[in-house]
Parts: structure tokens; sequence; C-alpha cells
């Protein structure tokens, strides 16, 4: 089965837990994009919004006829759909590829349940193969750089990148995340840095992975 038809599976999977008459925060990649058009083809009537993570995603809800709010108009979200980068088994998650981390972990945090969706290729057993994004304030980024390098990660500036909220993306190779809590503590606390991209204190509530053999589902 090709990649598009395993994120399509799980996107599928996520209807299932969108309620009538909700409003559902949706996030940014490719998986993402198969769930907003399979929500505009089945669901489009039954939502009363959606609070988006990304000008991609508030773009792609738009053109479908969605209304798209802000998060501070309506405070509170029962559901959040979103993809990852990785996941371990506990469903703490590196995300950010799409540089849309900041705007996605708010959401997160501000949501009853967060259905993470995925191919099954993005579970495993330590995060950290997929370079860990961090979002950081533009005048800081050599020198968060130069922290990051003495945990051992090998930072890389995403160059050509800006993100929605004006910063640059630093992305952190060669990491090893044995315990994604405490380094999600450790990133964080670095003057300069507005997000970093792993999910582990606020993780997903349930994992949908799209296979071969159709849908896992991992709930915490
Ligand atoms: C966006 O910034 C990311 O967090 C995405 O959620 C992540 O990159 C997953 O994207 P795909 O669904 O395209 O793999």
């Amino acid at each position: 089965m090709l990649p598009d038809e395993k994120k399509k599976l799980a996107a599928q999977a996520a209807l299932e837990y969108v309620t009538p008459g909700s409003i559902v925060g949706v996030g940014t990649g490719s998986t993402v994009n198969f769930f907003i058009d399979l929500l505009a083809e089945q669901m489009s009537g039954e939502i009363e919004a959606t609070v988006s993570s990304s000008e991609a995603s508030t773009e792609r809800l738009q053109k479908h006829g969605f209304r798209v709010e802000d998060l501070n108009t309506v405070g509170h979200l029962s559901i959040y759909v979103d993809g990852a980068d990785e996941s371990n088994s506990r469903l703490h998650l590196i995300k950010g590829g799409g540089g849309a981390l900041t705007r996605e972990k708010i959401i997160a945090a501000a949501s009853d349940q967060f259905v993470c969706i995925a191919d099954d290729s993005k579970l495993v057993d330590t995060l950290g193969a997929f370079p860990l994004p961090v979002e950081v304030i533009p005048m800081a980024r050599v020198m968060i750089s130069e922290q990051l390098l003495k945990i051992g990660g090998s930072p890389q500036w995403r160059k050509d990148f800006i993100t929605d909220n004006g910063n640059h993306i630093l992305d952190v190779h060669d990491l090893s995340i044995d315990d994604p809590v405490a380094l999600e503590t450790q990133i964080n606390q670095m003057v300069g840095v507005v997000t970093v991209g792993l999910f582990a204190q606020r993780p997903a509530d349930v994992l949908i992975l799209g296979g071969d053999r159709g849908i896992r589902t991992i709930s915490a």
C-alpha cells in the first residue's frame, strides 16, 4: 500500500472521533490534508467551525467552505486532529516537519482530546531519527544552536523558511531521545526558544496508524 493510502485510512478513521456540532481543531501536513478533504466530503454540514494551526490549513479549510475561528474566540476545543513526524508507543511525538509546531502545540494544549493520525512508518521505539524542529526567535538562532550542540544535537538552520509567526526553525539531528518529557523541558527553558517540537508533556490521546492491514489504534 502506498504511504498516501495509509494516511488516508488513518484520516478516515479519525472522522469517527468528530462529534456533529463541534468545533474541530485542525493540524497541518499531508495526512491532515486528507482529513480536511474527507471531513468536507462526509461531514461538512455537521461542523460548527474549525480552528486551524497554519495558514496552509486555513486556506484549505476555507476552500471547502468551513468557518475558521480564532482560538481566542473559541477558548476551548473538544477535539484536535493532527499528524506527526514520529511517535513512540507512549504517544510522545515529534512534530514540526512542516514548521507549524507552535500553533499546533497551542491548539493541542487547548483541546480535551488530541487524535494523531499517521501512516505506520511514523511509529518508532525511540524518538530522534527524525530531526527535532525547534522554533526560535531569529536573533537567538546562533546562541541556541550552541546550546543544542552542548546537549549532543547537531542543529541545522532551515534556511529560506520563516514560520507563520515570523521566526526561524533549527532542525536538530543526531538526538536519541530517551526521556522526551525531560528534553522538552530542557529545550523550552533555553532563552529565545519559542517552541520545541516534542509533544511529550501533552502527548496525543489516541494514535491512529494506517498500514497494509488497515488501521491500528493506540490509546494513552
Ligand atoms: C507540521 O508542522 C507537522 O507537525 C506535521 O504534523 C507533521 O510534519 C506531519 O506531516 P505529514 O502528515 O505530512 O507527515
